[in-house]
């Protein structure tokens, strides 16, 4: 019970640090490690994927108080394909059992939930519920979470560098019109803020084709390896923002006329 108490204590003092300096609008995250905290505990994957979406639960509702606008969330790669058809179908599966679950409170915090990839690989009824979320929350004007599935950031650029070519033969384009600011908006983030903070999960330092064209000048942060996706809590999302409030953005640029000299 003291020990609750201290975490809790702990916890307000982070949020309130927080919540004094400027928070990133646009929060990206890879949510890895899911497979390793059910293996650690002698469980199948699945189980590890399930308390996953537990604790996307608690991230989309802590975003939702520290008033963050954009969460994008890595649910469903490009490559994920590859792993086996029984994993693959449970993923769908709690996909959908989230969005029947979820939606309606969402909808009633004025979440809009936006999709980033390509629908068209998934059942039918996957697509419907799917496209159910998107049509419901569409006029919501608070946090928008975008769930990338069967997404990935070369698949992004590539689809965006063939609509642009349409476009371009169907003259409603001229090639000298293309610059980097029209480019991004053929990407599935079209209008929507580059992330400001990535986090990854788990202890691994790569990007896994996430986003690639939207991240240039993006601030990265990888929790330690023992912090995998469900371990992911209050306190690990509200150390990884304080990380990344701690951090000088440049964008190539200096900061203060002291680096002038
Ligand atoms: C990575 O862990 C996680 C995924 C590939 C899927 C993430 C999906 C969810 C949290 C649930 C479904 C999403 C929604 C929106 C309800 P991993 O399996 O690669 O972990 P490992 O590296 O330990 O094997």
């Amino acid at each position: 019970m003291l020990l609750n108490g201290n975490n809790n204590d702990k916890n307000a003092q982070l949020m309130k640090l927080v919540k004094s300096k400027p928070l990133p609008v646009h929060v990206a995250i890879i949510m890895d490690g899911n497979g390793r905290w059910a293996k650690k505990r002698g469980l199948q994957r699945i189980a590890g994927h399930r308390q996953g979406v537990e604790t996307l639960r608690d991230i989309i509702k802590i975003s939702d108080e520290l008033g963050i606008k954009y969460l994008t969330i890595f649910a469903f790669s490009t490559e994920n394909w590859k792993r086996p058809v029984s994993e693959v179908n449970a993923l769908i599966n709690l996909l959908v059992e989230y969005l029947r679950r979820e939606v309606k409170e969402l909808h009633s915090k004025n979440v809009k939930i936006n999709i980033l990839g390509c629908l068209k690989a998934f059942p039918d009824t996957v697509q419907r519920e799917i496209k159910k979320a998107v049509e419901l929350t569409s006029k919501n004007s608070g946090l928008n979470i975008n769930i990338a599935l069967n997404y990935g950031g070369r698949a992004d650029i590539v689809r965006a560098a063939k609509n642009i070519a349409k476009d371009v033969y169907n003259n409603n384009l001229s090639p000298d019109d293309i610059d980097e600011e029209l480019f991004s908006k053929y990407l599935y983030t079209a209008h929507m803020p580059d992330p400001d903070l990535l986090i990854r999960t788990s202890g691994e330092f790569r990007i896994s084709n996430f986003l690639l064209y939207q991240i240039a000048y993006t601030e990265l942060v990888f929790t330690p390896s023992d912090i995998l996706w469900p371990d992911f809590d209050l306190r690990a999302y509200l150390k990884a923002i304080i990380e990344y409030q701690n951090r000088q953005r440049r964008y190539g640029g200096i900061n203060s006329r002291e680096d002038e000299t």
